[in-house]
């Protein structure tokens, strides 16, 4: 018997119900271009989703676009058997249970490399700002208190020729040390020699000679058990002198409260914090009335270019997933 052509399979169309949690720049630009068959379903949720909402969004729906602050859990993929693709907006990707996703067969992508650069910015933008005194010199002229020049007051910390340390000396890592070496000629220095191959922009060198050197020390990492709570009151007694943190990774690398009292004690010269545990951090937090402290609501890759390149990198992982492809960026 002759199928009629709507009964044949092979002419329709299948379309994935997805699930977007927030909205994304240039989705809807770069979906009639990527997906111009329309085979993506995507509803987009413009609040926070609490857990409980997430679950019940992400009824009937085969792929999600996460946000970094979308805590995926296994009990979230459990309560949604039908979800096979996470394509997570971030390169960091600790807000998602990999080990239950692995074996539950949930393929998860992230968007590595082109946030590296805007990323590196950020830490450096932090540095300086913490070094040049912005808070309370920005404050300063704000308030009606900049009467005239000043040759001894507003004076600032230099960063020619100092040493930073990076720990955490990926792709984010050597950006903001290229950009370390090529703006103050830095000494830029770290300890994880395993990880580097090739050429790269550090010196390698011993845990002591990194506490006895740094000016700057600069985290990259990403947040796992080895780094949780890795700088703590006790690690940074460990440095010889006083030294500028910058946190642009995961704010759960750092004692909050440590860094405080390491401020405090004089152990710390500033901190710039784009990351904080948790985030939003509480408007009460004591860091936030300091002047040595600046905090910026997580915009390492929040760039107009790196998000749209983001939302392109989501689409790309979750259209290859249905056409049967290899991810092309997989975690
Ligand atoms: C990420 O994407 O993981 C970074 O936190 C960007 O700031």
């Amino acid at each position: 018997m002759r199928k009629s052509p709507k009964s044949d399979k092979s002419l329709q169309l299948s379309t994935h119900d997805i699930l977007c949690t927030r909205p994304i720049a240039g989705l809807d630009a770069l979906l009639s271009v990527l997906d111009p068959i329309k085979s993506l379903n995507i509803e987009v949720r413009d609040q926070i989703l609490s857990q409980d909402q997430l679950i019940e969004a992400l009824q009937g729906k085969s792929g999600l676009i996460s946000m970094l602050s979308d805590s995926i859990e296994q009990k979230v993929m459990e309560a949604c058997p039908e979800l096979k693709i996470i394509a997570n907006y971030a390169v960091g990707f600790n807000n998602i249970d990999i080990d239950y996703a692995r074996k539950r067969g949930i393929a998860i992508g992230n968007t590595p490399d082109v946030l590296s650069f805007s990323t590196a910015e950020t830490a450096l933008t932090l540095l300086l700002g913490i070094a040049r005194k912005l808070p309370s010199l920005t404050q300063v002229v704000k308030d009606g208190d900049w009467l005239g020049f000043e040759p001894m007051l507003y004076n600032g910390f230099d960063l020619r020729n100092k040493t930073i340390a990076v720990l955490g000396p990926g792709r984010i890592g050597i950006e903001f040390a290229n950009l370390c070496k090529a703006i103050w000629k830095a000494r830029v220095i770290t300890i994880h020699r395993d990880s580097l191959t090739g050429e790269h922009p550090f010196e390698i060198v011993s845990e002591d000679e990194l506490y006895r050197e740094a000016d700057v020390l600069s985290i990259h990492l990403p947040l796992n058990e080895s780094s949780r709570k890795l700088v703590t009151l006790d690690y940074i007694k460990q440095f010889s002198k006083p030294f500028f943190l910058v946190n642009t990774a995961r704010g759960a690398i750092c004692n909050e409260a440590d860094l405080l009292k390491a401020l405090e004690k004089g152990l710390l010269r500033g901190v710039g914090l784009d990351v904080t545990d948790p985030e939003p951090i509480s408007r009460d937090s004591p860091l936030l009335t300091r002047d040595d402290v600046i905090v910026t609501p997580h915009i390492g890759s929040a760039t107009d270019r790196t998000r749209q390149e983001m939302t392109k990198m989501c689409l790309e992982n979750i259209l290859s997933f249905f056409q049967e492809k290899a991810l092309p960026y997989p975690v």
